[in-house]
């Protein structure tokens, strides 16, 4: 099979490791191919926070064959170049330590080094960061990320949709990166609708 539609999710090591299992769930319903890497990081703390010991388990399971998975170490994996076409990454959640190496050019693994592609390439990358306090720091390079494309995501859920759960509240933040790609697909309702 062609895969028509291929996006690239890399898992960071911020909190919030739901928020990723959440849009994976999704991602297939749109996209014929994910890659997905995660940083040694994550692993620690999606094993904190899902009891997840590998990064395969972050997939559904009826989905899996959708999914590439690679090492962060792999730098020779298709979605380090350029040349080879994906729409766009989602970092979920997006760590301030992977913040600043983007910002600052070092694509010294394949999650920073895919995002560079995004950017140099024009393609879209979500960053779907979650820190607070955010120091001056993180500011700054929140602002270097945003001047040069990058869409900076908060995981900062809304109460106005009337959240009832935390599942209500993952979907609130999944649904506005669902908006960010432009795929039409609706987890809450919209203010008004
Ligand atoms: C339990 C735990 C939770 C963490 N949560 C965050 C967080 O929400 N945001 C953040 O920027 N860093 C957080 N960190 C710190 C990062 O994991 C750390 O800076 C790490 O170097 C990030 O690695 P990575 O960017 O390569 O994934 C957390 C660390 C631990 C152990």
């Amino acid at each position: 099979m062609v895969d028509h539609r291929r996006i690239m999710v890399a898992i960071t090591g911020a909190s919030g490791m739901l928020y990723a299992r959440r849009l994976l769930e999704i991602l297939p319903q749109v996209y014929d191919r994910i890659y997905l890497v995660a940083s040694d990081n994550a692993l620690d703390i999606m094993r904190d926070e899902l009891g997840v010991e590998r990064l395969v388990e972050m997939a559904p399971s009826g989905d899996r064959s959708k999914f590439s998975l690679f090492s962060s170490t792999d730098l020779h994996a298709p979605p380090a170049s350029g040349s080879h076409f994906y729409e766009g990454m989602v970092i979920v959640p997006c760590s301030m330590g992977v913040v600043g190496r983007i910002a600052s050019g070092i694509s010294n693994d394949l999650v920073t080094r895919a995002a560079d592609v995004c950017l140099k390439e024009k393609r879209k990358l979500i960053l779907v960061v979650r820190e607070t306090p955010l120091s001056l720091i993180h500011l700054r390079n929140l602002t270097t990320l945003a001047e040069a494309g990058a869409v900076v995501l908060p995981a900062a859920p809304a109460f106005y949709a009337g959240a009832k759960s935390i599942g209500d509240l993952l979907d609130f933040v999944i649904d506005r990166v669902l908006c960010t790609l432009g795929e039409g697909i609706r987890l809450v309702k919209g203010w008004g609708d």
